[in-house]
C-alpha cells in the first residue's frame, strides 16, 4: 500500500485551522515563522519529514537529493527517525565532525542493530555473515572471537584458508570483484559483522525492495550460482513477472500473507513469514543440502531445513505434488553427485601418479574440472531444486557429458605425454 504524502495546501490549511481556533494572535505568529524558514524546509510534503531530516536535509536537498528523496518514500521517515539516528557514531566507531554534528565515518550493521537487534542475531548465524567474506579472504583479519562465533554455526567456513583463485587474481580484482558480492558478511572494525544494506538499501530501507528477486540477483546469478536466471525461467518467475502489479510487496513481514503475495519469490522460500510462518534473516535455516559444494551431502541439519522449506511450499501446494517434486529434485542431486564423483576420480588419478602438480589452478585441466563442477554441477542441481527445466538439461547435464569427455581426452594426452610411456 502506498500512503500519499498529504498535500502542502492540506497541510497550510490545518495549521490555519488550529492556529486559529487557539488564537488570533496566534495565527499571526504562525505565518511570521512559517514565512522565515528557508524554502527546503517549507517544500517538504508534510512536518514530521521537516522534524525527522531537520538541518541535514536543508543541505542535503541541494547537495544529494537524490538521498533525500529516498529517505523521504521510506517507512523511516514516517516513523519519525533521523538522518542522524543511523548517521550518528557509536562505541567503537571512528567519528568526523560535519557542520556542527558528530558523525560515524562509516556505518555498518551495527547502525542498524541498535534498532533491529533480532534481525541483526538472526542474520549473523546466517552463511550470509562470516562464511560469506571467508569464502574469498579466509580468516586473515578477521579478529580470533568472530572468528570462533562464525565457526560455532558453520564449522570449517570460517577458519579457512584465503581463496586459491582469489590469490591468483590479486586484490585489485577481487576487491570489487569477489567481494562486491562477498562482503554482505564483512567483519567490521566496530566489532559487528556485515552489511545490511545490501538488500535494503541505503535510504529507502524497503521490504519491497528486499523482496524482489532482482535485489537477491545482484549476488546470485551467472553460471556458478544462476539461482536468478532459474528462477526467471520457472513457473513463478513467469507469474511474478505477469502479476508484480497485483502483488502486495510492502505488506508488513508479521501479517504477510498469500492474499498479499500468491506467487513465490526468493525471499518467499528463503526469509519470509508467509502466512504466520516464522520471518528469518537466517537464510540457511530452510536448507537441506549444501548445494554449492562440489558433491553435495546433507546438510546436518537436513531434516529441519526440508520440513521448513516445504511448509512454505505447502502455503500454496498440495503435499503430494511437494513430495513429488521434491522426490525427482533430489534424484537429479544423486545423479549429478555421481557425475561429480568420477570427475574427482580422474583428478585424484592424475594427481597420485604424480601428472598434475599440487598447486591449484595451473593446468588446464584444472579450469575445465573447475567448470565441470562450480558451474555445470551446481546448475544442475539448482535447476532440479527450484523449478529450471533448461538449466537442469541444457546448462547442466549435457555441459556435465561434454566436460567430462574432453577432461577425459586431456587426461588421456597427460598420461600420453608423461615421461617413460
Ligand atoms: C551546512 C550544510 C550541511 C549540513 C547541515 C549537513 N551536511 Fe552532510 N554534507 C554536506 C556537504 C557539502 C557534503 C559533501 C557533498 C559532496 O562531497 O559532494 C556532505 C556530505 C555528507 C556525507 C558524506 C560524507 C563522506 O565523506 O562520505 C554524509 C554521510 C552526510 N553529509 C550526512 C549528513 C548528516 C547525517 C547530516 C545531519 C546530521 C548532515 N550531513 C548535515 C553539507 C551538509
Ligand atoms: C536507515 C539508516 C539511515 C538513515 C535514516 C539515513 N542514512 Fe544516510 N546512509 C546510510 C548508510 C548505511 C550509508 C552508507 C554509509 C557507508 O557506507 O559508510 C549512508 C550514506 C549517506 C551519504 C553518502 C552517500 C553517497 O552515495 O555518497 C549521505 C550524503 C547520506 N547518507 C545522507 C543522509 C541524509 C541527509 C539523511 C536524512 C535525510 C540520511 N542519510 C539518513 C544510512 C542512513
Ligand atoms: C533509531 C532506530 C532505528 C535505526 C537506527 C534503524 N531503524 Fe529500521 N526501523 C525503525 C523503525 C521505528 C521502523 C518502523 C517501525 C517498524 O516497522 O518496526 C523501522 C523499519 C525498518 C524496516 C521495515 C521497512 C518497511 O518497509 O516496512 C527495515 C527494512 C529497516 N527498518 C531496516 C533498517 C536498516 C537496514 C537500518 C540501518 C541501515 C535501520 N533500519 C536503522 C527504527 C530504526
Ligand atoms: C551482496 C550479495 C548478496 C545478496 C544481495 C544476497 N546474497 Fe545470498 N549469498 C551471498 C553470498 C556471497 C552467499 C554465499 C555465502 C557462503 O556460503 O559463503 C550467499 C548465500 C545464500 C544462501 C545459501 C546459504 C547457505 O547456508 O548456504 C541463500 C539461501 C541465499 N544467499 C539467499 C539469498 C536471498 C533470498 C537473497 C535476497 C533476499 C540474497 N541471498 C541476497 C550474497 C548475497
Ligand atoms: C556476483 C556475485 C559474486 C561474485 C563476483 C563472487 N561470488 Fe562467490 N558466491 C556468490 C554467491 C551468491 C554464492 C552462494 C552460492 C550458492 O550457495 O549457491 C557464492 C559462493 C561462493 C563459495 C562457496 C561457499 C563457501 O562458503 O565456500 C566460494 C568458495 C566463493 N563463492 C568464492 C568466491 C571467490 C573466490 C570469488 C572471486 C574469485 C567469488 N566468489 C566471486 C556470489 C559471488
Ligand atoms: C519456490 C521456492 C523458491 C524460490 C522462489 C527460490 N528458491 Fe532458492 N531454493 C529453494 C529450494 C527448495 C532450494 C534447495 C534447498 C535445499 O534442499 O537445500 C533452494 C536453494 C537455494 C540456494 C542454494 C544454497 C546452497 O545450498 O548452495 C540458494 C543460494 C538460493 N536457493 C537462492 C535463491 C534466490 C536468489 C532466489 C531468487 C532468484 C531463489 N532462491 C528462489 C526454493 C526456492
Ligand atoms: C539477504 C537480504 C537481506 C539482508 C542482508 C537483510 N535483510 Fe532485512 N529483510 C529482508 C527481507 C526479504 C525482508 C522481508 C521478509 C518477509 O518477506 O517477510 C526483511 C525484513 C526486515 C525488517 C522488517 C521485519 C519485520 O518483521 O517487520 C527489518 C527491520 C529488517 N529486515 C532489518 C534488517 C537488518 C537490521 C539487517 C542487517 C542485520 C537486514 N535486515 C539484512 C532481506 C534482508
Ligand atoms: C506463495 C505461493 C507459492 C509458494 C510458497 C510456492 N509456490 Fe509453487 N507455484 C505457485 C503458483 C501460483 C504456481 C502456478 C500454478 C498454476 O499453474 O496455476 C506454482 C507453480 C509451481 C510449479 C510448476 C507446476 C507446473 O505444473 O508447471 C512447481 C513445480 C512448484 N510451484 C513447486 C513449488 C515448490 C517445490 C515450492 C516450495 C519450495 C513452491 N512451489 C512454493 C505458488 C507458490
Amino acid at each position: 500500500m502506498v500512503r500519499r504524502p498529504e498535500s502542502p495546501g492540506r497541510i497550510a490549511f490545518r495549521s490555519i485551522f488550529i492556529a486559529a481556533a487557539v488564537s488570533g494572535v496566534l495565527l499571526v505568529a504562525a505565518f511570521l515563522i512559517h514565512h522565515a524558514r528557508p524554502r527546503t524546509e517549507t517544500d517538504q510534503p508534510i512536518p514530521e519529514l521537516v522534524r525527522a531530516t531537520g538541518r541535514c536535509a536543508q543541505c542535503h536537498r541541494e547537495e544529494t537529493p537524490a538521498i533525500v528523496h529516498q529517505f523521504e518514500r521510506s517507512e523511516h521517515s514516517r516513523a519519525n527517525i533521523t538522518c542522524l539516528d543511523c548517521h550518528q557514531a557509536l562505541d567503537g566507531q571512528e567519528s568526523q565532525d560535519h557542520y556542527n554534528f558528530t558523525l560515524a565515518v562509516d556505518l555498518t550493521s551495527l547502525n542498524c542493530s541498535s534498532c533491529h537487534r533480532t534481525e541483526y542475531q538472526q542474520f549473523v548465524r546466517s552463511r550470509h555473515a562470516l562464511p560469506a567474506w571467508s569464502a574469498v579472504s579466509g580468516a586473515e583479519g578477521v579478529p580470533s572471537d568472530l572468528v570462533a562465533l562464525g565457526e560455532q554455526h558453520h564449522p570449517g567456513a570460517v577458519d579457512r584458508p584465503p581463496n586459491a583463485l582469489a590469490r591468483l587474481e590479486g586484490p585489485a580484482a577481487t576487491r570489487t570483484g569477489c567481494l562486491g558480492c562477498h562482503q554482505i558478511g564483512r567483519p567490521n572494525t566496530d566489532g559487528s559483522i556485515g552489511s545490511c544494506t545490501e538488500c535494503h538499501s541505503r535510504h529507502s530501507t524497503s521490504i519491497a525492495l528486499a523482496r524482489e528477486p532482482q535485489t537477491c540477483g545482484q549476488c546470485h546469478m551467472g553460471p556458478d550460482h544462476s539461482q536468478l536466471e532459474i528462477y526467471t525461467e520457472s513457473k513463478h518467475g513467469a507469474l511474478f513477472a505477469a502479476q508484480r502489479d497485483s502483488l502486495n510487496l510492502d505488506a508488513e513481514p508479521k501479517n504477510l500473507t498469500t492474499a498479499d503475495m500468491s506467487v513465490p519469490t526468493c525471499a518467499t522460500c528463503h526469509l519470509s513469514g508467509l502466512d504466520g510462518l516464522r520471518v528469518t534473516h537466517d537464510t540457511t535455516e530452510r536448507l537441506s543440502y549444501w548445494l554449492f559444494a562440489p558433491v553435495s551431502e546433507r546438510r546436518p541439519t537436513y531434516a529441519r531445513g526440508k520440513t521448513e522449506m516445504q511448509e512454505t511450499c505447502l502455503r500454496c501446494h498440495a503435499s503430494s505434488q511437494v513430495s513429488r517434486f521434491y522426490d525427482e529434485a533430489e534424484a537429479v542431486l544423486q545423479q549429478t553427485n555421481a557425475l561429480i564423483r568420477e570427475g574427482q576420480d580422474l583428478m585424484d588419478g592424475l594427481r597420485s601418479d604424480g601428472l598434475l602438480t599440487a598447486a591449484p589452478f595451473d593446468e588446464p585441466i584444472e579450469f575445465a574440472y573447475f567448470d565441470y563442477w562450480h558451474y555445470y554441477g551446481r546448475t544442475a542441481k539448482h535447476g532440479a531444486l527450484m523449478g529450471g527445466a533448461d538449466f537442469v538439461q541444457w546448462h547442466g547435464n549435457y555441459e556435465l557429458l561434454l566436460t567430462l569427455s574432453e577432461m577425459k581426452e586431456m587426461a588421456a594426452a597427460l598420461r600420453h605425454g608423461a615421461p617413460g610411456r
